[in-house]
């Protein structure tokens, strides 16, 4: 299906507080805050409620199902800074970062920005733009990689919770009535991929959203969890979301474009200029194109690539190193090229010049700085999946010492033969 994607597309950061207002993230894009009145501390009141329902399920011993923020205004939980209960009325907390621009006031709603909290938008917004130059006929997707911005109330836990973040979404456009399966197609996809970049099935898990979690525009959204918090008593906490993959039916288009009016026969958007609908040569009909949407966290695919490949291994001497196993493809280095003696001019410049031969086909670095076991541990510990390393031998035989990250196995490998054998053992399954 990837091979479908017909736009890589690099949109504005910055965008118009119309487009956000139309989208539904003005209204919409909030977490709920409340306040202790003691303390004046300040929390998201979900995770609160969060927090009560353990608490009573681990009194009851059974799941427990909490409504509402009645818990909160009987005084039912306590400030978790100054363990008190008196707490202000629950109120949403809008999560755009709001900015203004030109020589303007402050002030002016005209001239108010957000910075964009989700890149989806810009897709949508540019998708005539995208139609009128790239001509393509439906199914295809168009795909973007880029920051964004959400001014979260509780940032943390490394990177899985960031105010600035990497996100790579796509908008897959297709006909209406084939949205469901595409849908469904993109779910296994995705999930597909993750295992393919070497996390462990175990610790990824679908999760369907139930219809009140759905989001004002979605048909079904499923949620790829990995196991963020291995470390949680309660095994329903260890997962958190990975990426969403949702069905957007065709709300985005239709909401941006112009003509569309809802049952009372008003615009949905007096403020559009553009139609963002498609004209299908096949069925001769017009359209808004339903949108399914795989929407990924870049941090939080590096968090679970790095928990996956983390491990550690203690020598006889009660020594603990760490070797970051992540999957060849995902290994920043592929090889590392290491001299057994840096004092011999012969053994260095044989060393640099295999790094330098198979620098244009693989990430090669070489690196002199140390005795060989620092050398190698230092390479486990960044993940890199070969060492190859040039001895007083390799002088005379033309050959080195291939070792392997994960099996600490050595081959000996002729020069001539490096490249194609490094190759060959980065080729899935081998
Ligand atoms: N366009 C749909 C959308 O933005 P989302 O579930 O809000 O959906 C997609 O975000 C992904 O972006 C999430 O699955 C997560 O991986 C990542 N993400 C969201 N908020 C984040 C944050 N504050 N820090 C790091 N990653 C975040």
């Amino acid at each position: 299906m990837t091979g479908r994607v017909a736009s890589r597309l690099d949109s504005s950061i910055i965008l118009n507080r119309l487009v956000w207002k139309y989208s539904g993230h003005e209204e919409t894009f909030t977490d709920p805050l409340v306040d202790c009145r003691e303390c004046q501390s300040r929390f998201r009141a979900d995770k609160l409620k969060e927090e009560y329902r353990q608490l009573k399920m681990a009194q009851f011993h059974d799941r427990v199902l909490v409504v509402g923020w009645g818990f909160l205004e009987r005084g039912e939980m306590r400030c978790p800074n100054c363990g008190k209960a008196n707490w202000t009325g629950v109120r949403p907390f809008n999560l755009m970062f709001r900015t203004h621009v030109g020589a303007t006031a402050e002030d002016d709603p005209e001239a108010r920005v957000y910075l964009r909290p989700e890149t989806a938008q810009g897709i949508f917004i540019n998708f005539l733009n995208i139609l009128n130059t790239s001509r393509r006929k439906l199914p295809f997707g168009v795909a973007q990689i880029g920051k964004s911005f959400r001014n979260e109330v509780t940032p943390g836990n490394f990177i899985f919770r960031t105010r600035e973040f990497e996100q790579m979404e796509m908008e897959y456009f297709v006909r209406p009535g084939e949205d469901e399966k595409a849908h469904q197609e993109w779910i296994d996809a995705c999930r597909q991929w993750f295992l393919d970049i070497g996390i462990s099935p175990d610790n990824l898990r679908l999760y369907e959203q139930p219809k009140e979690e759905l989001a004002h525009y979605a048909k079904r959204t499923v949620d790829i969890q990995y196991r963020f918090f291995p470390e949680r008593e309660d095994e329903e906490r260890h997962w958190d979301e990975l990426m969403g993959i949702a069905n957007r039916t065709d709300f985005d288009l239709r909401t941006h474009s112009k003509k569309p009016e809802d049952a009372e026969g008003k615009r949905l958007n007096p403020d559009s200029t553009e139609d963002l609908s498609y004209f299908d040569e096949q069925t001769k009909q017009r359209f808004y194109p339903y949108v399914i949407e795989p929407a990924a966290g870049v941090n939080r695919t590096v968090l679970a690539l790095l928990m996956d490949a983390y491990s550690e291994k203690t020598n006889d001497k009660g020594e603990t190193r760490v070797i970051l196993k992540l999957h060849h493809s995902m290994a920043p280095i592929k090889v590392a090229v290491l001299p057994l003696a840096k004092n011999k001019p012969e053994i260095v410049g044989m060393a640099k010049a295999i790094k330098r031969s198979l620098q244009p086909i693989m990430r090669a670095v070489y690196d002199d700085t140390g005795g060989i076991g620092k050398l190698y541990a230092r390479q486990d510990e960044v993940g890199t999946p070969f060492c190859v390393t040039v001895d007083h031998q390799s002088l005379e035989d033309e050959a080195v010492t291939v070792r392997d990250r994960d099996t600490l196995e050595q081959e000996r490998v002729k020069v001539a033969d490096l490249s194609m054998h490094l190759l060959q053992r980065f080729s899935p399954g081998s």
